[in-house]
């Protein structure tokens, strides 16, 4: 990729500002685990294995700049900033995923004291970093035998290498295709109200040169009707046991729209973000945002003062609507609740199918 999402720097995290883009590409150097946690709420840096990887670094820098070597004071200041961390966006299980890693390697404390264990935080965050950015190489490895020559391609919000350590999942599986010499159209929902089709998966198709057609979100259903979409990949911010599936809202009507014209419709995910202790979709919290979001746009008013508007960041999709789920681990095909059970358990990085 020609840019980077987020970088250890040593003494500060830097990230490139999602904010910002596409009008400016500026990166944001976040030098305390505060402002790191800032920058996830405010989504400065987003997406799920993006968040997860910025919160473990955020917990790395804090136990840097710690002072104390007292086992027990270097815990509790720790734990207070994973608890920070886990406290900035309720829904993208990776999130929590990467603070439970960082806590397994906090826990040492008590045994190999806080030398050793500062020098495994860190360590733990870089490969929870690098294992992210293989993980995404293997998804996208795993699905581009879904793309076709000649195919049209609908992905939704952002789930490309702005939204993981690098690469991404949704558009990992693009660009393993585009690398294999396939040649298709990728059709980006701009994804009301944040943008993120608009502003970050159209920036990184422009930039990897893969030819990409932007459409406001509710064009999909004209576009399906007219035959010119082959398949809908999509990310997913958390996956309940039965393959129920949180990603960005908007997910789950896309889905509707693919299973009343026959399309396939698959998620693009690391096991990371398989949550197993859920039973269904209904159980994932979904983050609602300030409503603002809606009646305004970047700091604009759009609509009439007063009015009440409703901001779900996230919808889900019944596993009914899905026909495979992307992994490092394969694609993974119902009876889900079976198959991911079984993957989640594997070490390896055999099929299931
Ligand atoms: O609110 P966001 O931008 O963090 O939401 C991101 C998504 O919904 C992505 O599709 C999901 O996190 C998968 S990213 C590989």
């Amino acid at each position: 990729m020609k840019f980077k999402t987020i970088e250890w720097k040593g003494d500060r995290v830097r990230m490139l500002d999602q904010r910002k883009l596409p009008q400016e590409v500026r990166y944001l150097d976040c030098r305390n685990a505060s402002s790191v946690a800032h920058a996830i709420r405010t989504m400065a840096i987003r997406g799920a294995p993006a968040i997860g990887v910025a919160a473990a670094m955020g917990i790395a820098l804090a136990a840097r700049r710690i002072r104390s070597n007292q086992p027990e004071r270097f815990q509790k200041s720790l734990e207070r900033v994973c608890d920070e961390m886990s406290r900035t966006r309720p829904t993208a299980v990776n999130l929590f995923w990467a603070v439970n890693r960082m806590r397994k390697m906090l826990n040492l404390v008590h045994a190999d004291g806080v030398e050793k264990t500062r020098r495994r935080l860190i360590e733990e965050a870089l490969r929870i970093f690098k294992e992210d950015v293989e993980v995404n190489k293997k998804i996208g490895s795993n699905g581009k035998r879904l793309i076709h020559s000649g195919d049209g391609i609908l992905t939704h919000c952002n789930a490309g290498a702005l939204a993981t350590g690098g690469f991404g999942t949704a558009l990992g599986v693009i660009y393993a295709a585009r690398d294999e010499g396939k040649q298709f159209r990728v059709f980006v929902d701009e994804t009301r109200p944040m943008l993120q089709g608009c502003r970050l998966t159209a920036w990184e198709l422009v930039q990897e040169k893969i030819p990409a057609t932007l459409i406001t979100d509710n064009m999909a259903g004209v576009l399906m009707r007219k035959g010119l979409v082959h398949l809908v990949v999509v990310g997913a911010d958390r996956i309940a046991r039965n393959g129920d599936t949180a990603n960005k809202i908007g997910t789950y009507g896309l889905a509707v729209l693919s299973k009343s014209h026959g399309i396939p419709f698959y998620v693009a995910a690391p096991t990371s973000t398989l949550d197993l202790s859920l039973t269904s979709g209904e159980e994932i919290p979904i983050e609602e945002r300030n409503i603002s979001e809606v009646t305004h746009f970047r700091g604009y008013p759009i609509a009439p003062k007063g009015v009440e508007a409703f901001n779900p960041a996230f919808d889900v999709t019944p596993h009914s609507l899905i026909h495979g789920i992307i992994t490092e681990k394969g694609i993974i095909r119902k009876p889900f609740e079976r198959n991911l059970k079984r993957i989640k358990a594997s070490p390896g990085l055999e099929r299931t199918q």
